[in-house]
């Protein structure tokens, strides 16, 4: 293969870029977790964290992916044969079912059409046709990286209190933590589960959970099998900084690095960046012609755009394309959508310019395909960018 100039752009709604400070803090040798200036970075990694989560209380961080923090999340609270509702928003969703089963609990499940968010009357009606209220626990993915759909958190709270139903709400923020507002104590979640390889510019590693009191209450009378994934131990690390078995301490090191990165931009202004790259991926896909996958325009991702292929063309092919002509890598169809969609990351370490750069090998791209596209996507795109306002060395 020859040489491709350049540098390559990861695009994908995760593994994200990892920023280059953030690289060399992963790359610092080795410390002995159970010395004292490991235990000093775990403390304040452990401290500062929950800003992120909008909470206050400490945050449990495991050696996962994700999944792993679902399962923490579900064996921690719940009991065998317990009964959990969830909205099959995606396939990250209809992933976490499969979890739920396979640890012996009983889920119902609302469905759609993986183009649009969990409508929260649904989950209302739900639970107040559970008269014996034997619905222990509620989840949700607030952002499907699948399909590029945001769920209103909130609103899900609210329904459940107007339902008086005491069902735990475990929420998933794998794709949303350190991209858009997650408040885990204002909307009252019980459990917030993220990871670290998408908002926090992080390798994929450590899956980290926020736990309410309500949810430690919980897990007094749960009585799913838990070792590993048991969460006191992790919990007890946030005034020790000594975790019950080795812990991922490289990447506890580069997310105090994250944690920085994320302080020094401030949040609002993180939140600010993906939202403009947001509109920004959505002006040029609704410029060419072609469809977002997202019905429900208030519910359409700052994280990620998932954009409809016309019938016959693989994502797989258009991928590929990418790559070898560009060196962009971008997510396709999962599940479901295999081969029906692709997907636009713009979550993370990403400036405007990378997601012009994006936008312009798929205008340059998809045609190859047989994609009839309205050419100046890019061009919309970059209209996003000057309504906002640049930055100038003088402001
Ligand atoms: C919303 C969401 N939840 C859960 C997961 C699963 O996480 P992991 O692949 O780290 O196990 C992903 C992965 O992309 C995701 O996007």
């Amino acid at each position: 293969m020859t040489r491709r100039a350049g540098r390559s752009l990861l695009q994908l709604p995760g593994p994200t870029n990892v920023p280059d400070a953030v690289l060399r803090a992963l790359a610092e040798p080795t410390l002995d977790h159970r010395g004292v200036v490991f235990e000093g970075i775990a403390r304040s990694v452990i401290a500062d964290v929950g800003e992120v989560f909008g909470t206050t209380s400490p945050v449990a961080i495991f050696p996962a992916s994700g999944t792993g923090g679902w399962e923490a999340a579900l064996v921690n609270t719940l009991s065998p044969g317990d009964r959990v509702l969830t909205c099959e928003t995606g396939f990250f969703a209809a992933a976490w079912t499969r979890v739920a089963k396979a640890l012996g609990l009983i889920v119902d499940v609302i469905q759609t059409d993986w183009r649009r968010p969990v409508d929260p009357a649904a989950i209302a009606d739900a639970l107040r046709a559970d008269i014996a209220r034997s619905i222990r626990a509620v989840l949700i993915v607030h952002n499907e990286t699948s399909t590029g759909t945001t769920s209103d958190v909130a609103a899900i709270r609210a329904a459940m209190d107007g339902a008086r139903h005491p069902a735990l709400l475990l929420v998933d923020t794998v794709s949303s933590l350190g991209a858009m507002p997650v408040e885990h104590d204002a909307w009252r979640v019980d459990v917030t589960v993220s990871a670290s390889q998408k908002g926090l510019m992080l390798p994929p590693g450590l899956a980290l959970l926020a736990i309410s009191q309500t949810a430690r209450t919980a897990k007094l009378s749960a009585t799913l099998p838990r070792s590993y994934w048991d969460w006191d131990p992790m919990l007890a690390a946030a005034g020790t900084g000594a975790f019950p078995y080795t812990p991922a301490s490289n990447m506890i090191v580069g997310l105090r690095t994250s944690l920085d990165l994320l302080a020094a931009e401030g949040m609002g202004n993180v939140f600010a960046r993906h939202r403009r790259h947001g509109a920004m991926a959505r002006a040029a896909v609704e410029h060419w012609g072609l469809t977002l996958l997202c019905a429900d325009p208030a519910a359409r991702s700052e994280a990620v755009t998932a954009v409809l292929l016309p019938e016959g063309i693989a994502d797989t092919a258009v991928r590929r394309g990418l790559l070898d002509n560009f060196g962009v890598t971008i997510g396709g169809g999962l599940g479901l959508l295999k081969d029906r969609c692709l997907r636009i990351g713009h979550l993370g370490d990403v400036d405007d310019l990378m997601i012009i750069s994006t936008l312009a090998a798929l205008e340059l791209e998809l045609p190859r395909h047989g994609v009839d596209l309205a050419p100046g996507g890019v061009q919309a795109a970059m209209a996003v960018v000057a309504a906002h306002g640049m930055v100038t060395a003088a402001s």
